[in-house]
């Protein structure tokens, strides 16, 4: 038998299982307008809405329009790709299962493991996200939750304005008031009780139904781009009425380099795009619901390049827009569109932003469970994790096991890590990722250039290529620090793969069965 560390899964029993129904599988409810309003649920988020102020306040300036335009190229090479696998393999593994049919087991282990860190952390980083902005908007309100309980571990937090901020983020300003922070009510964060929360009421949903989920999902989606859309709308208005405030805030256009790799400079723009990377994340969590998907061939590839091109035009606008109207210096805070907003004196526009991203980052933080329970569902029928991980329940159709499981580990990732190591580890894992899924398509066009391929990538293999190198070039923009993380997290893997997965594969079984067979 050849090695069976690069045994494939043979496509025709994935287009089998693709095709299975009723009881036990799960249930095609999504059509193409869902497909493409999973695809914004996923990518409008935290992204936008928290890591653009903090990429252009300590990485990019205002040429954080740059990084985004130069994420957006990566992302439409890697959608590219996806859009090619999605349509030609409809299975709810996405680029785990494209890996089995492609690359071998060994490879589809790596990138279902690897992926734990796009879905699972990611749903974490959001919901951390989340926990700022829900916290933002109660105290608006008047209502205050002790500091304690309202960010992560040792994170040191002061009363300012009315509002509990990271002591952090505020230096400036108090330096410029003239404030000592010392004079401050504080306090330390001990365990965001908030992001645990937020996690445990969207599990709640997933477990009840994708159908529930997916129309929960359509009404914020709609609030969702509605919010953006105003707040376009309200701070384009304010830059065409004072075009030179806006201009001031937009020089330097990129701040000079302090000396260190990532500080302003070309490196902070790349150091940007590597960050605000993370805004992009969802459109290949479309993959994952591929099984939910009515009509799959066709609707793929509309609901994954759909998605991105929509996001990425408001993601300019946005970001354009933003440093235009408050200097990038101030946007290191835990809610930088409401700061925009209420930099152009449209009072009631910083509580709706609020509200709306309190909305909008709840439907990213279903659908990144959502992909994550459907890929450890994939992996549990091929043997490569324990049979409880693929249980359906019988009346809701879902994995719900695993949902829960999933749900639970993910409350603590969210209460414990600071959003900005999280969101690095979340990008980091995406974007190798990525590097396997466009090496797939080179590698099966070469394979099995006869399937029927409903949808091609243009270009095979530049576009494949040309998805590696900026993939790897985004990768190594990253700190060390994300590096040993990533490779620490791959040999734990590693260590179960070789413990379980290797014995249990049903892939490994089936091809051993043969060779007796033919023997
Ligand atoms: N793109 C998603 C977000 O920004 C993950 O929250």
């Amino acid at each position: 038998m050849a090695n069976p560390l690069f045994a494939t899964k043979p496509l025709s029993v994935i287009m089998d299982e693709a095709k299975e129904t009723g009881e036990g599988s799960l249930r095609r409810a999504l059509g193409p307008l869902n497909l493409i309003t999973l695809g914004i649920g996923a990518i409008i988020g935290a992204g936008i809405f928290v890591l653009t102020g903090q990429a252009a306040a300590t990485s990019a300036g205002p040429a954080i329009v740059v990084s985004f335009i130069l994420s957006g190229i990566i992302c439409a090479f890697a959608g590219l790709c996806y859009a090619e696998f999605a349509s030609l393999i409809p299975i709810s593994g996405s680029a785990y299962t494209y890996g089995y049919a492609t690359l071998g087991e060994i490879f589809a282990w790596i990138i279902g493991w690897d992926l734990i860190l796009e879905y699972a952390f990611g749903a974490a980083t959001v919901a951390s996200g989340w926990s700022g902005y829900f916290v933002s908007f109660i105290e608006d309100l008047g209502f205050h939750i002790n500091p304690k309980w309202i960010t992560t571990p040792g994170t040191v937090m002061l009363l300012y304005k009315g509002h509990w901020v990271a002591a952090n983020t505020v230096q400036r300003s108090l330096a410029a008031a003239g404030i000592n922070p010392a004079s401050l009510p504080h306090g330390t964060g001990v365990f965001d009780f908030v992001a645990f929360v937020a996690i445990a009421l969207v599990t709640v949903v997933l477990v009840i139904g994708v159908k529930e989920s997916a129309n929960f999902n359509s009404g914020i989606v709609i609030v969702k781009v509605a919010i953006v859309l105003v707040f376009i709308g309200i701070a384009g208005m304010f830059v065409m009425h004072h075009p030179s405030l806006a201009s001031a805030n937009w020089h330097p256009f990129i701040p000079a380099n302090t000396g260190n790799f990532g500080d302003y400079g070309w490196s902070g723009v790349a150091r940007g795009a590597a960050v605000i990377f993370f805004a992009y994340i969802g459109f290949d969590a479309v993959s994952t619901a591929a099984q939910e998907a009515k009509n799959p061939q066709r609707d793929m590839p509309i609901g994954i390049l759909g998605s991105l091109v929509i996001c990425t035009v408001l993601y300019i606008l946005v970001s354009g827009l933003l440093t235009a109207v408050v200097n990038f210096r101030d946007l290191n805070v835990a809610d930088p569109v409401a700061i925009g907003i209420d930099a152009t004196g449209v009072r009631w526009g910083s509580l709706l932003v609020k509200a709306g991203a309190i909305a909008g980052l709840g439907s990213v933080m279903l659908v990144m469970l959502l992909g994550q329970s459907r890929v450890f569902y994939s992996m549990s029928r091929d043997g490569l994790l324990p049979k409880w991980a693929g249980a359906i329940h019988k009346r809701f159709r879902t994995p719900w096991i695993t949902s829960i499981v999933v749900g639970v580990c993910v409350a603590f990732f969210a209460s414990l890590i600071p959003i900005g190591d999280l969101a690095v580890l979340v990008n980091i894992g995406t974007l190798l990722a990525f590097v396997i899924v466009c090496a797939g398509v080179w590698v099966l066009r070469r394979k099995r250039p006869d399937l029927p391929r409903p949808f091609k990538t243009p270009l095979v293999p530049l576009i494949p290529i040309l998805g590696i190198v900026t993939s790897l070039a985004a990768m190594l923009s990253l700190p060390a620090k994300t590096w040993w993380r990533l490779l620490i997290w791959l040999a734990i893997g590693l260590v179960i793969y070789v413990f379980y997965g290797r014995k249990h594969s049903n892939v490994r079984r089936n091809a051993a069965a043969q060779e007796g067979f033919v023997k």
